[in-house]
């Protein structure tokens, strides 16, 4: 039976490529994308959102806006990573479809209770306001959700500072909540996504598919690589977020480990840092677990085969 996930998210570059995976790989069952205000403002990454759904050929995939800015601090886009658009770099289709009626929050709670217990899987890919906001509204989901797949934070290195990651840095007190909850989540974080990088050779074989999809997710390269190596020193662009969804495909895909994790809201110079403690003995109650080595041709095989599939 196919995974079926919701995809919280905020296209976004590696967002849209999430999008296409999950919309493409048979394994998995979309039941919703939710949206959140992050790599830019809510009303753009929704629209994307719909955007990519028509590229990937499932337009009929409801799209539910969620919220347009952290639970406490003040929200800040990153239009240096992902263009004035949120997908700078290329042409985006006519949107055809509206977005859903009902707000993120209650999508995701009335999909959960109304779904059989452990059947639904929540991959947040961006920051993590529509979850805490919906654990806090309906704290039963936490029971019944399956697990949390997340594209965030990082054990060994940030990206917004020095220790901390542009999703948990963007509404560190959300991802607290969601770190803190009594459900099994894994961390797919920088440590892992910095090795998905947009290769030369993965480009090639996009090229080589000659197809409306493969072009899209070229043109999204093209702005996405000038955009890390301008601003984060990378020759080949990391593809954070379609990495959550490769694990749920293949586990295989990537190593983990459990140990604890949690967030630091206070730190003048490590706010928004998530901390892992990977010393002995692993508590017993540990539900967090940690992404650790990518197998970067499974993981690309993986992408090919969803853009080839949506053609
Ligand atoms: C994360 O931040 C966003 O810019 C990306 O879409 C990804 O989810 C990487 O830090
Ligand atoms: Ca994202």
């Amino acid at each position: 039976m196919a995974r079926k996930i919701i995809l919280d998210c905020d296209p976004g570059h590696d967002d849209a490529v999430a999008l296409i995976l999950a919309a493409g790989n048979p394994e998995i069952d979309l039941v919703g994308v939710t949206t959140v205000g992050g790599n830019q403002t809510l009303e753009k990454v929704t629209r994307n959102a719909l955007a990519v759904l028509r590229v990937a050929g499932h337009p009929e995939i409801p799209v539910h806006a969620g919220c347009g800015r952290p639970l406490v601090r003040e929200g800040a886009v990153a239009a240096h990573v992902h263009g004035e658009s949120g997908l700078d770099g290329v042409e985006l289709p006519e949107i055809t479809g509206e977005v859903a009626d009902g707000h993120a929050v209650d999508f995701i709670i009335d999909t959960v209770m109304s779904a059989e217990p452990k059947t639904i899987t929540l991959v947040p890919v961006g920051p993590l306001t529509n979850i805490a906001l919906a654990v806090r509204k309906e704290p039963r989901i936490v029971e019944r959700v399956r697990e949390v797949v997340l594209m965030g934070g990082g054990y060994r290195t940030g990206n917004c500072t020095a220790v901390a990651e542009f999703n948990v840095h963007t509404d560190p007190e959300a991802a607290h909540i969601v770190f803190n909850e009594d459900w099994p989540v894994t961390m797919v974080g920088l440590d892992l996504t910095h090795q998905a990088l947009a290769t030369a050779d993965v480009e090639e074989e996009l090229r080589a598919l000659d197809s409306d999809a493969a072009r899209f997710l070229l043109g999204l390269f093209g702005f996405f690589r000038r955009a890390y190596r301008d601003n984060q020193g990378f020759d080949d662009p990391p593809v954070h977020d379609p990495c959550a969804v490769a694990y749920l495909i293949d586990p295989g895909v990537m190593t983990t480990r459990t140990v604890p994790v949690d967030v630091e809201l206070n730190g003048s110079l490590t706010a928004g840092m998530t901390v892992a403690d990977f010393r002995a003995p692993v508590p017993e109650s540990c539900s967090t677990r940690v992404a650790v080595e990518l197998d970067h041709r499974r993981f690309w095989d993986l992408v090919i085969a969803a853009v080839a599939a949506v053609g």
